[in-house]
C-alpha cells in the first residue's frame, strides 16, 4: 500500500508553523508527500523552507477543498487553524472518507482545539483533575453548557468531529493546546493567545489585573513540548498504532498546570522592569476595570475573564502513554516569563 500522504494546515501560525519547523528533524516513519496548506503565493514559497509541498487551498471553496484532499489522495490531516467553526473539518473528513474508500487506507483527521474547552468556562466539572484519558469524557463534552454561544459552539465542533468521522470511517483526534507559551519558530506568527491577552490588556491600562478571586490554576505547555506531541501522534499513526482515537482520542498537550496568580505576579515583574506598567503588583479588575480591559482586548466585559483567566483541572496522560516526553515542567513558564514579557512586546501589534 503506498505511504500516507499528509496536510498540515495553519502553517503561517504559531502552533503550525512551529510543528513545520520541527518535522524534518523528529524521526517519522516513511510516509509520502507532505503538504503545507497555504493562502498566498509568500507563504507557498516560505514553507518550501521545511521541505513540504504547498498547497494552495481557498477554504471557503469546499467542493475545491474536498477534491484536493481527494486527488492527491491524502490520508492524515492535522487541522490547526479555526477551533470554533466545523464546515471545513466536516468537508476534509468527508473527503478522507472518499480517500479510504479510493484506496483502502485508515485515513486520520486530527482536531486542534483549546483547553478552554474542557473547562469551567463550559461547565466543566473542576473539583478534581480532568484526565484526558477519562472514558467519560466524550460524555461530559456532549451534556456541558456555558454562558457564552462561542464557547459552547467550539465544544460542538469537537463532537462534530468525533460524529462525522465515525460516520465516514475516519480515525478522529481532538488536539488540546493550553496556555502555550515560547517563541514560535515558524515563518509567520511567533507570539501566542494567553500570554499575550496578560500583556496585552496591562500594557494598555498600565497594569496587570487579575479577574476573580482565589487562586484558580490552568495546565501550561512550551510550544515546543506542543509541537512534539503533535509529532509524537503522527509517528504513531505512520508506525500504524492506535493510539486511542473517536471518544477515546482526547490529547492535552501540558506538562502540568500552575495558578494564574503566579503568572500575572511573573509578568507583572517583568513588565515593571520594562516601565510598562505602573507598579509590578496585581490588582483585582472592578467592573469598570473590566469594561476597559475588554476595550483593550476588543471583546465584551464579560468575556474578559474567558480570556485572562478561570479554571481548568484538564489533565495529560494520553500523551505520556504513546511516548510523548515533555522537555520543560509547568513551572518554566515562570521561569522565562522575563523572556515571555519581551518577545510579547518586541511582536504585539
Ligand atoms: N496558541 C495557543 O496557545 C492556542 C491555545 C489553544 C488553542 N489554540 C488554537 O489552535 C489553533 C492555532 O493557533 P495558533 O496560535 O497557531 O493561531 P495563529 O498563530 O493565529 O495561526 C492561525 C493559522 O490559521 C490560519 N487561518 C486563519 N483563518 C483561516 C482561514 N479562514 N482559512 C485558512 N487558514 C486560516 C492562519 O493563516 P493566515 O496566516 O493566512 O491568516 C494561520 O496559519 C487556533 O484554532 C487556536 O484557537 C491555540
Amino acid at each position: 500500500m503506498p505511504p500516507h500522504n499528509i496536510l498540515i494546515t495553519g502553517g503561517s501560525g504559531y502552533l503550525g508553523g512551529t510543528l513545520l519547523a520541527h518535522l524534518s528533524s523528529f524521526p517519522l516513519p516513511l510516509h509520502g508527500t507532505v503538504y503545507a496548506s497555504v493562502r498566498t503565493a509568500a507563504q507557498a514559497e516560505s514553507v518550501k523552507q521545511y521541505n513540504v509541498t504547498p498547497l494552495p487551498i481557498d477554504f471557503s471553496d469546499t467542493t475545491a477543498l474536498k477534491q484536493e484532499i481527494i486527488n492527491k489522495e491524502i490520508s492524515i490531516i492535522f487541522f490547526l487553524i479555526d477551533a470554533r467553526h466545523s464546515t471545513n473539518q466536516v468537508s476534509m473528513i468527508e473527503a478522507l472518507g472518499e480517500v479510504k474508500t479510493k484506496t483502502g487506507k485508515e485515513v486520520h483527521f486530527l482536531h486542534t482545539t483549546g483547553a478552554k474547552l474542557f473547562s469551567d468556562i463550559v461547565g466543566h466539572p473542576t473539583n478534581k483533575p480532568l484526565l484526558d484519558t477519562d472514558p467519560g469524557l466524550y460524555e461530559i463534552q456532549k451534556t456541558c453548557k456555558g454562558p457564552f454561544d462561542i464557547m459552547n459552539e467550539c465544544v460542538q465542533t469537537n463532537n462534530t468531529v468525533i460524529e462525522i468521522a465515525s460516520k465516514h470511517g475516519v480515525k478522529s483526534y481532538i488536539f488540546a493546546p493550553c496556555i502555550v507559551y515560547g517563541e514560535g519558530e515558524g515563518f509567520g506568527n511567533k507570539i501566542s493567545i494567553q500570554t499575550v491577552a496578560i500583556v496585552q490588556a496591562a500594557k494598555a491600562l498600565r497594569q496587570v489585573y487579575k479577574t476573580q478571586e482565589g487562586n484558580p490554576t490552568w495546565p501550561v505547555c512550551h510550544v515546543l513540548d506542543n509541537t512534539t506531541l503533535y509529532l509524537q501522534i503522527l509517528k504513531k499513526i505512520l508506525e500504524g498504532e492506535d493510539v486511542g482515537h473517536g471518544k477515546d482520542g482526547y490529547f492535552l498537550a501540558s506538562p502540568g498546570s500552575v495558578a494564574w496568580n503566579d503568572i500575572y505576579s511573573a509578568i507583572a515583574k517583568a513588565m515593571f522592569k520594562r516601565g510598562a506598567v505602573d507598579d509590578g503588583s496585581v490588582k483585582l479588575a472592578d467592573d469598570a476595570t473590566l469594561e476597559k480591559l475588554g476595550d483593550a482586548l476588543r471583546v465584551p466585559a464579560a468575556f474578559v475573564p474567558v480570556q485572562l483567566s478561570r479554571c481548568c483541572t484538564f489533565t495529560a496522560v494520553h500523551g505520556k502513554e504513546i511516548g510523548w516526553k515533555p522537555k520543560y515542567e509547568a513551572e518554566h513558564i515562570l521561569e522565562v516569563a522575563d523572556a515571555e514579557v519581551e518577545l510579547i512586546l518586541k511582536y504585539l501589534k
